[in-house]
């Protein structure tokens, strides 16, 4: 079945170069400081080739209100031509028949050839190209201030009991042991990152992937959880509500001495002129595997040869080994592409690129659920309802077990 609304050409687009003036309405959720870094990466990039950037930014860390914003527009009859979009959020756009096929871009540039085959996955529909991928972030990191740890002779914890011992001891020094904000998305970021290390890759992907329901109501899901309530004790007092960049400043200036989150998080170290192993300090969390988020834009259905010219010519850039490069320098994330050397890429980079390598050799690289890379948004929505609301009560764990298999249950 053949769901696309319309085809971006190549053929198209070259032919109509010299007359269409490429523009697009380009709609996205990077707003924080080391994000808005990245992004004027692409815009400069769309305008030094003759586009014209009409920029709808949507702030809220982890996209749900871009996607509540997408799906406003596009329910009035008014889509973005380009939408950072992700994950199997891309097929359900492509089912309800409002994506542009991108295939005669992808293949006149030989994305096939330079994107390994776990992420061209995600960015096809229906076997044609449907999406363009931007970079690939990590979401199980612990990042820490190198000052309050070494002045408290802490280490990297390895183990969550060696992460709760530390965490204890920084209370006890008057430091926030764990920079969050109470949103809860970052709850959920916190909460795979946790279940990775607790469940290991097998029992993630039964848990995240599968939604086996013996694995939701394990032993180990209670140990999960159960983690999940110390590391409340671990936070501040004034977190609900927080953004996540504001936590990573907490944990820049000291206040606090960890924080869980993807490695965007490390964008806003380096937006603010910080440097891994002097400054800050990434590892993976504590356990085997590796949680990947993909960032990627879709081409939304528009009408007019110089939308269709902007989007094939973003298309083109997106995947373009330049901005590849310039734009995950700043992101914090590495390329999608395989192609781009990462000699000019920091430690934390480099061992992201190592550690994906290594697990996807392993079976133990896999999607993270909390960033719309591995269910679709009924059933992911289901788990961080329940994932949230523990954290945001006295809810045990046991309770909360049986609350994760049956909305997952009800979701289905
Ligand atoms: C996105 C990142 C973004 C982060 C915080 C994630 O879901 O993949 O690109 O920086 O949310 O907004």
């Amino acid at each position: 079945m053949k769901n696309f609304a319309i085809t971006v050409s190549a053929i198209a687009m070259l032919a109509g170069t010299a007359h269409a003036n490429p523009e697009a309405e380009v709609l996205h959720w990077w707003t924080s400081g080391g994000e808005a870094k990245s992004v004027a990466v692409l815009q400069q990039e769309f305008a030094d080739n003759g586009g014209t950037w009409t920029d709808m930014p949507v702030a809220g860390g982890g996209g749900d209100a871009a996607m509540q914003a997408l799906r406003a527009r596009v329910l009035a009859g008014n889509a973005p031509t380009a939408v950072q979009l992700k994950g199997p959020a891309i097929q359900e756009w492509y089912e309800e028949g409002v994506l542009a096929d991108i295939s005669a871009v992808a293949e006149a540039e030989g994305w096939a050839d330079v994107l390994p085959a776990s992420i061209a996955g995600h960015m096809k529909c229906d076997g044609s190209w449907c999406a363009a991928p931007v970079n690939v972030h990590r979401v199980d990191w612990i990042w820490a201030n190198a000052d309050v740890l070494e002045s408290n002779g802490i280490a990297m914890p390895n183990t969550w009991e060696e992460f709760n011992a530390a965490a204890e001891k920084l209370q006890a020094a008057g430091i926030i042991p764990l920079a969050h904000g109470g949103q809860a998305w970052q709850d959920a970021t916190v909460f795979e990152a946790v279940a990775l290390g607790i469940l290991g890759p097998d029992g993630f992907r039964k848990a995240f992937v599968d939604l086996d329901e013996a694995t939701l109501t394990s032993p180990e899901m209670v140990a999960v959880f159960d983690q999940m309530r110390t590391m409340r004790g671990f936070v501040d007092p004034n977190f609900p509500g927080r953004d996540w960049n504001l936590a990573t400043a907490m944990v820049m200036n000291g206040e606090a001495a960890f924080q869980i989150m993807g490695d965007w998080a490390k964008g806003e170290f380096l937006a603010a002129g910080k440097a891994p192993g002097e400054d800050f300090l990434c590892a993976s969390v504590p356990g085997d595997g590796f949680l990947y988020n993909v960032d990627s834009f879709a081409m939304f259905a528009v009408d007019g040869d110089d939308k269709q010219a902007g989007q094939a010519l973003l298309a083109e850039l997106i995947v373009g080994q330049n901005f590849q490069k310039v734009f995950n320098l700043n992101k914090g994330s590495i390329p999608a592409r395989t192609d781009v050397s990462l000699d000019d890429f920091d430690s934390c980079a480099n061992l992201s690129a190592d550690d994906m390598a290594a697990s996807n050799e392993g079976g133990s690289l896999l999607p993270s659920y909390a960033h719309g890379m591995a269910l679709r948004g009924a059933q992911s929505g289901a788990i961080t309802d329940v994932v949230t609301s523990h954290f945001n009560s006295d809810m045990s764990s046991e309770d909360a077990v049986a609350q994760l298999a049956a909305a997952v249950a009800n979701s289905m």
